[in-house]
């Protein structure tokens, strides 16, 4: 019971003034996240944004008080079910957020479909998820895995001239989608990618995997790790040498809310992702600004998705005229909406994913600074898809 946290303005003042029925115009927002493990910063971040949307709306979505309720999700598909549950069986929560690991997500999105409460995805990537288990109920603000590593295929032949390449990932859905994104992208352009590296989540255990890329001598390495993952991943190559000739490349997540800790490591990396710091748009400006302020940090790609996610919501409920049990108008408004988010405007496709720019950025101090737009615009193509727009 103690990784199950109950908080919320609403219920407080219920409490305090006993207000009692008067006060049932909620609604119940649960957050599956991790708070612990290696993605456990990622779960806080995104948590964070999802709260500043909610808290610059004066804690209101649709004209209703947000009730939140929260479970630790540890990244262990095998506790997704039951997790997801005391969300939506127990708490009866009117809209399921979350999570950061794809196959927790996997897990979600099977309850989600049998019961059709709303589900709304911040981060986990899993292609399968707006693909072939697509559903109507289901809707992401984050991104597939296949999206911002099919960018990075196409930079790392195209504009940095690679032919051959290896891939290193975590053995799940994200490090294998991402890999065979890349390769996707990378092959379409002339590369060739001639070997796949892989080890089980959440290992960190690095170094015989390194010494077989120094002697594989591809001219390029694209990796997928994220979160304290990433962290050791960026910083054994760096101290194994290999970045000297082997330029490391990855989705954004090996280098996104990582850098103060990876320092010189992941000087002058490339990455590609949908979000970059200081993207110039006012939008972003004052995100950052409210983010820095309220958390006495910088926000990340997490924490945008977080945001996003309430953006998204918020669409939904804004449609419906706060009335989340009119569950179709709810989804109706979620899918015609146009988010204005720190990464730039998007749209969702008719799978219920982001249509977006993909970044290329470079990481310049504490920054991922962008380099302009690799890939305007890109929608996953949502193979097996069958919902229509
Ligand atoms: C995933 O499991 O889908 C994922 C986790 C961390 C960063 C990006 C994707």
């Amino acid at each position: 019971m103690n990784n199950v946290r109950k908080a919320t303005i609403a219920t407080a003042i219920m409490l305090a003034g006993g207000l009692g029925q008067a006060a049932q115009a909620e609604v119940k927002v649960g957050l599956m996240l991790p708070a612990t493990g290696t993605y456990a910063a990622l779960g806080k971040a995104i948590e964070n944004g999802f709260k500043l949307y909610v808290e610059e709306q004066g804690g209101k979505l649709g004209g209703q008080q947000i009730q939140y309720f929260a479970v630790d999700d540890e990244s262990d598909p095998a506790k997704a079910p039951e997790n997801t549950n005391r969300l939506v069986q127990r708490d009866k929560v009117d809209v399921l957020v979350g999570t950061v690991h794809s196959g927790v997500a996997m897990g979600m999105a099977k309850i989600a479909r049998d019961s059709g409460v709303i589900y709304i995805i911040p981060n986990a990537g899993a292609d399968m998820l707006t693909g072939p288990l697509c559903a109507k109920n289901i809707f992401r603000s984050s991104f597939t895995n296949w999206q911002p590593a099919y960018g990075m295929g196409i930079v790392a032949a195209e504009k940095q001239k690679h032919k051959t390449a290896v891939t290193i990932n975590w053995k799940y859905a994200a490090g294998t989608e991402a890999a065979d994104g890349f390769r996707e992208g990378f092959e379409a352009k002339g590369g060739k990618v001639i070997k796949e590296l892989t080890l089980p989540f959440p290992n960190v255990e690095f170094q015989s995997l390194l010494t077989e890329i120094s002697s594989l001598k591809p001219d390029a390495v694209f990796a997928f790790f994220a979160g304290g993952g990433a962290v050791k991943f960026v910083k054994d190559y760096d101290a194994s040498g290999l970045r000297k000739t082997i330029p490391l490349y990855g989705p954004g997540f090996l280098t996104d809310g990582t850098l103060q800790a990876q320092g010189d490591a992941a000087k002058g990396m490339l990455t590609t992702l949908h979000y970059a710091d200081e993207l110039d748009n006012p939008k972003d400006k004052a995100f950052r600004k409210h983010y820095q302020e309220k958390f006495s940090m910088e926000p990340d790609v997490y924490a945008v998705q977080g945001y996003d996610a309430a953006q998204l919501l918020a669409a939904g409920l804004n449609h419906a005229k706060g009335d989340i049990k009119n569950k179709d108008s709810v989804i109706e408004g979620m899918e015609q909406a146009k988010v204005d988010s720190p990464r730039g405007p998007f749209t969702m496709s008719k799978a219920h994913n982001p249509v977006q720019n993909i970044y290329l950025r470079e990481v310049v101090g504490n920054h991922n600074k962008s380099l302009g737009v690799a890939v305007a615009n890109l929608e996953d193509p949502a193979k097996g898809c069958k919902l229509s727009k």
